[in-house]
């Protein structure tokens, strides 16, 4: 979108869900927006029942960002609905570590807007409609075969991949809850979670993370830097206290070790460890 000349306007995060803060969208609108991205980020989609009434108000495009968010899904329209199948268009990411991830780069879009569909076709082989006759100036991003023969394995095993991711999130919590140092982020009831990552809101959180590594377990920072922050979006002129709670949450944030292999006995080692350090 910046690179098409769009100018991004960030919005906060709600610190409870990790997600886009829709009351802090509303106030962000002007007559110059075109389009709401909201991020599925972590375990479930953004509130997506106000984000389509905002956007219907307003008669803004969305573009749901669920590259993290596969299998995710959200109530709205009085139904269950796919992350990535609400707004007019969804990404996906199949990144090795996501949820269902390829052997290397590999990703999708969804529609059901007829015209954007043979748009966003185009643009993927270098805006071409018929091979060698180019309508755009598009891009090279055709999914190799290679992942995609990958991903139509991994795709028959999903569902149990989900359900193992979730087995051991119920056993995280169940061995951590009672430490009143740890925060866990609040699932909407509108939402089913699918643990893509399980992060925890800590104090001391870099010296946990130390701790952790010392031990033998790898942590994950998501993210240590909000984007308002990044030296990319520099030019749009953001600083330091414009997104508190992003600010904070960068802070706090960590991610224990999450993917359906993971045994019992190396969950129960994590809180284990996790439980001397807060001792
Ligand atoms: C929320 C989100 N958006 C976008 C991306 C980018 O996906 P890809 O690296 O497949 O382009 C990622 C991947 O890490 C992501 O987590």
């Amino acid at each position: 979108m910046a690179r098409l000349g769009g100018k991004p306007v960030f919005v906060d995060i709600d610190p409870e869900t990790l997600n886009m803060d829709v009351n802090d969208a509303v106030k962000r609108i002007s007559s110059k927006t075109v389009g709401i991205i909201p991020v599925h980020l972590f375990i479930q989609t953004a509130d997506m029942r106000a984000i389509m009434e905002l956007a219907q108000q307003y008669n803004l495009k969305v573009l749901e960002d669920s590259a993290e968010a596969w299998g995710m899904e959200c109530f709205v329209y009085g139904q269950w609905k796919k992350a990535g199948t609400i707004g007019h268009i969804g990404i996906f990411s199949f990144f090795p570590t996501k949820t269902l991830g390829a052997y290397g780069d590999a990703g999708l879009m969804v529609t059901y807007d007829e015209e954007l569909y043979k748009k966003i076709k185009s643009y993927r082989v270098h805006g071409s409609t018929v091979k060698y006759f180019h309508d755009y100036i598009g891009y090279n991003s055709r999914l190799d075969t290679i992942q995609a023969a990958i991903l139509r394995v991994k795709l028959k095993n999903i569902n149990n991949s989900i359900a193992m991711r979730k087995k051991h999130a119920m056993h995280y919590i169940e061995r951590l809850k009672h430490i009143p140092q740890i925060k866990f982020p609040k699932i909407l009831e509108c939402n089913k979670e699918v643990y893509y990552v399980f992060n925890l809101l800590v104090p001391q959180r870099d010296k946990l993370a130390l701790y952790l590594k010392d031990k033998g377990i790898g942590t994950s920072i998501y993210y240590p830097m909000p984007l308002h922050l990044q030296k990319c979006f520099s030019y749009l002129g953001y600083k330091e206290g414009d997104f508190p709670v992003a600010e904070r949450i960068c802070k706090e944030i960590i991610a224990l070790p999450m993917y359906p292999e993971l045994t019992d006995d190396e969950v129960d080692y994590v809180c284990d460890v996790i439980e001397q350090f807060y001792r």
